[in-house]
């Protein structure tokens, strides 16, 4: 039992027993424990509560330390981050003359846990021989241990070991997996498989989540030992755990190799008042003998698994990276004054580690500008990594984004790498941001914010180093206006905005976009290509390009396909949209002069024609232009049309 009182500050006076396994302290009103004093951080410390409790500061501002008697220890100074807590101990939450004291009292409660028997492992031999005299429990073992044998992953095996349990205990109602976690410095347990007893008799998965009796799980790991408790006691503090899942009888048993313990296996009987008996202790701590080496064996596989998939991640991130690379020095193309523009903005802000937000229509170059902001930094030899969030739901996206510990949730049978770590040191590009789930932009902002980030069910935070760049096709005003996106993000993202511009407002590229499009695809293809006719350009240059310089690019890829060697690009190769405004351009006697005065003719003739059409009514033939009734008198001033 731990139990924490608050001795100075906000919340003097106050005590705190602990449930479940963990207590998280801070600030901010999710803590378990809520102490709203200036000097405590929104999230300032947590203690784990397994075999052992440890104390861990979550790189809080003003800093935890531990005083135990005459030493003290300052938590991420003279030790790690976390250590070990004892009774008696005094947490010390800030520094200076503005600190927080907590004062532990941690008892162990293996006695209230009313121990009915206790099986050494090292009586294994004694005990199997005992479980071998049965004929009925022997031939069960050997049902349940060829279905174990014939598991192929690690999760398959953990089934296969909770229905064997099932099978063995017919009075089990519950069984829960722990495992280590071999990969955590503090080698944390955590639960991963609960399954519950359904009508059929076979184990399905929990509605909620099923605690694990700590006081019993301290003794099996504490004493090597599976050990059969009941009855939970009357004193209500005494062992919350026991009490909480009104568990009547509790089997533990270890699942070890050598002097190791790798985990536990609980066996509770919650809805009848009948026990579980000796014999059942028995029999599961010889399945737990074999089970232990499957696991193990299980485990093994899906590490090595795990670790090729990384590779083969990383791997697929360096040969993308060389692609990249090629093209990574492709020219942004562009002569315009609002492209000349950009690409000094772009070149300003490329050498900082500036949240950048790149906003512009569909095709218009977004993607190629990030990797531009990338390629142009002093990052560029580390990876620059994309991730499009409207590419997966909501979890998935969580944990491609950020990772995740194994055990995290059902299915999470090892830990996985996020872009946030693959992409340290470089660039992360989150394509189509907007498309964000609320949740996970809440998870974007602390990293924005902190530097950090909390892999799913990871106990504390990993540092990263990773310039963000986002992008949207939407207009992140109104999906914030519209209650979509979160403002406090927007403002985070919006440190250094771009906007790239439709190639409709700037038209003058577009010649000089064809041809180099016309020249790749030519080369690509192993053709030989000429230019363009004077009208061909001209209908480029009118045409509205809603699909940006990605429409443009295909228009130019397809005609490359039905140009002949050597030829000029003709009006009749272009596509029938495009071939769209050549009517108005021959109506509207546009023939000869400058590009500029063959423009201008064409967009008197379509403002007159669009007046004609609505009798002269200027709001409905602006509307139908598109351009405002102010934007429509403009350019009627323009032409010397009144
Ligand atoms: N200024 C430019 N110079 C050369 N190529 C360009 C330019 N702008 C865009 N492109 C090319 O056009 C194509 C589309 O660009 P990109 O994928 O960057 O657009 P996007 O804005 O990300 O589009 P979407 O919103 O649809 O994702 C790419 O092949 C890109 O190389
Ligand atoms: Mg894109």
């Amino acid at each position: 039992m731990l139990r924490l009182a608050v001795r100075t500050g906000a919340g003097a006076g106050r005590s705190f027993v602990a449930e479940g396994d963990g207590v998280r302290i801070g600030r901010a009103p999710t803590n378990d424990l809520v102490i709203d004093d200036s000097h405590v951080s929104a999230e300032h410390a947590r203690i784990a509560l397994g075999p052992a409790a440890t104390l861990e500061d979550l790189r809080s501002t003003n800093g935890t330390s531990l005083v135990r008697g005459a030493t003290r220890i300052v938590l991420g100074e003279d030790s790690a981050f976390q250590a070990a807590l004892e009774n008696g101990d005094v947490i010390e939450l800030g520094s200076g003359d503005q600190v927080t004291y907590i004062d532990v009292t941690l008892q162990d409660d293996r006695d209230e846990a009313r121990v009915v028997a206790v099986r050494k492992i090292e009586d294994l031999g004694r005990i199997s021989a005992g479980v071998e005299e049965n004929p009925r429990s022997l031939s069960a073992l050997y049902r349940v241990q060829k279905k174990i044998g014939a598991a192929t992953s690690l999760d398959e095996t953990l089934v296969a070991v909770s229905d064997a349990v099932f099978a063995l205990v017919p009075r089990g109602t519950h069984v829960t997996i722990v495992l280590r976690d071999v990969d955590e410095p503090s080698g944390a347990y955590v639960p991963v498989m609960t399954r519950v007893r359904s009508a059929s008799g076979q184990g399905t998965a929990p509605a909620g989540p099923v605690p694990v009796a700590r006081s019993v799980f301290r003794k099996v790991v504490g004493e090597r030992a599976a050990v059969l408790a009941a009855d939970a006691p009357r004193d209500v503090g005494q062992s919350e755990s026991l009490l909480g899942a009104s568990i009547r009888s509790t089997i533990g048993v270890p699942l070890w190799k050598g002097d190791d313990i790798l985990g536990v296996v609980q066996v509770d009987n919650r809805d009848a008042p009948a026990m579980l008996s000796q014999e059942d202790v028995e029999v599961l701590t010889v399945l737990a003998a074999n089970a232990s080496l499957a696991i193990a064996g299980a485990r093994l596989i899906q590490r090595l698994v795990t670790a090729e998939e990384r590779l083969k991640k990383e791997n697929t991130f360096l040969k993308s990276r060389e692609e990249k690379r090629q093209t990574a020095g492709q020219p942004i193309l562009g002569n315009s004054q609002p492209m000349l523009t950009l690409l000094s903005q772009l070149d300003k802000v490329a050498e900082t580690r500036v949240t950048v937000l790149i906003e512009g229509e569909t095709g218009t170059g977004k993607e190629l500008i990030a990797s531009a902001l990338h390629y142009r930094s002093r990052r560029r030899d580390r990876l620059f990594v994309t991730q499009n969030c409207a590419a997966l739901p909501e979890n998935l996206l969580e944990s491609e984004l950020f990772g995740h510990k194994r055990g995290a949730f059902t299915g999470a049978t090892d830990e996985k790498k996020g872009l946030f770590e693959i992409a340290d040191g470089g660039t992360l590009f989150l394509d189509e941001v907007t498309e964000m789930p609320p949740p996970l932009q809440s998870k974007l902002l602390r990293v924005l914010q902190e530097g950090e980030v909390r892999p799913v069910g990871a106990t504390h935070p990993k540092i990263v180093n990773v310039r963000i760049v986002a992008a949207s096709n939407r207009n992140l005003e109104k999906e914030v206006a519209a209650g979509r996106f979160r403002e406090d993000l927007y403002y985070r993202l919006k440190v250094f905005p771009l906007r790239v511009p439709p190639l409709r407002e700037r038209r003058d590229d577009i010649p000089l976009l064809a041809s180099a499009f016309l020249k790749r695809y030519g080369a690509e293809f192993g053709r030989a290509v000429g230019g363009f006719t004077q009208q061909a350009t001209e209908l480029l240059m009118a045409y509205d390009w809603p699909g940006n310089v990605r429409e443009l690019q295909n228009e130019m890829q397809r005609v490359v396909i039905e140009l002949e060697d050597n030829g000029l690009v003709t009006k009749e190769l272009l596509s029938a949209r495009i071939r769209q405004v050549e009517g108005v351009i021959a109506r509207s006697g546009a023939s000869k002069g400058t590009l500029r005065e063959m423009m201008d003719t064409v967009e008197k003739y379509v403002l007159l024609e669009a007046l004609r059409e609505h009798n002269h009514n200027k709001t409905s033939a602006a509307k139908t232009l598109g351009i405002t009734r102010e934007g429509l008198h403009k350019k009627l001033r323009q032409f010397g049309i009144s």
